[in-house]
């Protein structure tokens, strides 16, 4: 089996009338498993559009999408959706809902509407509580999301993420407007994922910094194509070339 869990061929989304190309314009990337890969670029690079094209979720009309060798189509994308977690940028979160309800959402995709309708088992139920637990969340789990703060409501999607046990964590902006402690606990909380579980991490971040401390690798993404690929030394150095 390939190396790889993701791989990115000539990849080319919908042509864009606002940009006068498409958003993403022959992106080539490869990831392997067990890294922790940050994906870095200015406001409308294509960061976001790169990541939801990784689960299914932006239409491709050129190039392929293959994750552990297996080339995402309508037939694919089930199982390929249950191996790739995803952390929506802004969280995602159902503000009307508790944060153990928004965690149980997490396991729609692995039910059917049948087994959902007289509610989550309970060993899915004990599942999302564990998880909130470890995420020191505990004793919110009944709060509604809307009522939490921001470190706590990413904490709450990283916790919804995780209750599919996905091998892949794709992760949009995780920390941005979150305070330097709260940044802290969610950087670490993906750390150990990787380090301890040895998950594949993905994260979109705007902090050089905050990267070289937790990335190996790195992606700079540029008018939809990529224009870095590598390590995360001199981060500054390789963002003054390409942005001069
Ligand atoms: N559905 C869409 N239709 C048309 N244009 C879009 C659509 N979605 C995104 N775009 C445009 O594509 C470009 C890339 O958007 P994307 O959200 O991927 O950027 P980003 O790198 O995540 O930026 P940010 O750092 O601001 O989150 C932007 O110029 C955006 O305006
Ligand atoms: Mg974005």
């Amino acid at each position: 089996m390939s190396d790889f869990v993701i791989e990115c061929h000539n990849l080319e989304t919908a042509y864009a009338a606002s940009l006068n190309r498409p958003i993403l314009n022959g992106i080539n990337c490869q990831i392997k498993r067990g890294e922790f890969v940050v994906l870095l670029g200015l406001n409308g690079a294509g960061k976001s559009t790169l990541l939801r094209s990784l689960v299914g979720l932006v239409p491709t009309v050129r190039g392929e999408i293959q994750i552990n060798g297996v080339p995402i189509t309508p037939r694919t994308l089930p199982k390929i959706r249950r191996d790739v977690g995803m952390l929506f940028q802004g969280g995602g979160l159902i503000r009307q809902l508790s944060a153990l309800e928004n965690v149980l959402c997490g396991r729609l995709g692995m039910r059917t509407t049948w087994q959902t309708l007289l509610g989550f088992p309970k060993s899915d139920r004990l599942l999302a509580l564990d998880l909130l637990e470890k995420l020191g969340l505990r004793q919110l789990a009944d709060q509604k999301t809307s009522q939490l703060s921001g470190g706590q409501q990413q904490r709450v999607a990283i916790a919804r993420a995780l209750i599919q046990s996905p091998q892949i964590l794709l992760a949009d902006e995780p920390i941005t407007g979150l305070d330097v402690v709260a940044s802290q606990q969610v950087m670490e909380t993906l750390s150990e994922l990787h380090t301890q579980q040895g998950m594949t991490i993905v994260a979109v971040l705007h902090d050089l910094g905050i990267a070289a401390k937790y990335a190996q690798r790195a992606i700079v993404l540029d008018a939809g194509r990529v224009v870095y690929e590598g390590l995360c030394d001199n981060l500054q150095t390789q963002f003054a070339k390409v942005y001069s």
